[in-house]
């Protein structure tokens, strides 16, 4: 999604904010360089309320949500989660589901679905773009996580930049240093390469290096561009929602790690770190680019399998089925 209306509000100055209601001056100076953890507005806007949010489940685009099953908090990693679906339970029995269950669900490109959500999406990034000087985001992505009492969210890393709001429950956020040891340069750019889901080695010992975060109602965190986190829900079923932003220096990160995964991976090289300037930059942008347009890498993107269904009247609210590739 691209903005329209961003222009127009730097034109009109530096109104209070109306969803990002904490934020501070010395927060101009924190964002994108360490954890911004703010106070926000969006339980305002009546969209994240269970009668919204079952409206917004009927009929959701199969390929724009995911329904995973998790191992208790303290055990288990991204490679052991199970992938199901809703079937045909409808959107308020589904809630009831997860709130009884061990599982979350992730809307994706919500904004794609609502029209009251794109707006929403547009408003927040108009906001920032006032609120934080040269701050100018693209490719603009709202997902909505509903999860159960004591789900979690295995150690990883996303590409893109990423802000978590949350809305209702209560989840600890455990936040790492987005550097070596707890981000390996040849984990990331497999994750960038779209080779694993988003799953990086995790020790229990990082934890002692872990910023720690327990979210309430209406606060919101920003972190630092591939920030390893993961996600404890305490005892209470979560409502957040997640935006995703592109600005040019992500993108440039993306492409020269991009490169570094190609040398790394299918030349076995060991590339020079991921700098997004000078000669060696544009050479490995380059690169990327001819690389993702011949289409080389198709055959290294994972396979999702769904084996089970959401089921009200199980115990676990989980029906096993035939597993199907999604
Ligand atoms: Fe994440």
């Amino acid at each position: 999604m691209r903005r329209r209306g961003a222009r127009s509000r730097r034109r009109q100055g530096r109104a209070a904010p109306r969803i990002l209601t904490g934020f501070k001056e010395e927060h101009r100076s924190l964002w994108g360089h360490h954890p911004v953890h703010i106070r926000h507005s969006l339980a305002e806007t009546g969209l994240f309320t269970d009668e919204a949010l079952a409206l917004l489940l009927e009929n959701y685009p199969r390929e724009h949500y995911d329904l995973l099953h998790m191992a208790e908090c303290g055990t288990g990693n991204l490679k052991t989660w199970r992938e199901g679906e809703l079937g045909a339970v409808n959107g308020a029995r589904a809630i009831e589901a997860i709130k009884a269950g061990r599982m979350w669900l992730n809307l994706r490109r919500v904004h794609e679905v609502s029209p009251r959500h794109a707006r929403l999406l547009e408003e927040i990034f108009d906001e920032l773009s006032v609120l934080v000087p040269g701050f100018d985001a693209f490719r603009l992505n709202l997902g909505i996580l509903i999860s159960s009492p004591g789900a979690q969210v295995y150690y990883h890393a996303d590409v893109p930049g990423q802000c978590l709001w949350h809305v209702r429950g209560e989840k600890r956020v455990y936040l790492y240093p987005n550097r070596y040891p707890f981000l390996p340069e040849d984990q990331i750019e497999r994750i960038v390469l779209s080779m694993t889901e988003a799953e990086i080695d995790y020790e229990p010992w990082f934890d002692d290096y872990a910023l720690t975060f327990d979210l309430k109602p209406g606060e919101m965190l920003h972190w630092p561009l591939n920030a390893p986190h993961r996600v404890e829900n305490l005892d209470s079923v979560n409502i957040s929602v997640t935006t995703e932003h592109w600005t040019r220096s992500i993108r440039n990160m993306y492409a020269v790690r991009y490169a570094n995964g190609v040398l790394r991976n299918q030349l076995h090289l060991t590339p020079p770190p991921p700098a997004t300037h000078g000669a060696s930059f544009w050479a490995r942008a380059a690169l990327a680019a001819g690389v993702k347009t011949s289409g080389a890498l198709k055959r290294f993107k994972l396979e999702r399998w769904v084996d089970w269904q959401l089921d009200p009247e199980a115990d676990d609210r989980m029906r096993t089925i035939t597993p199907y590739l999604l």
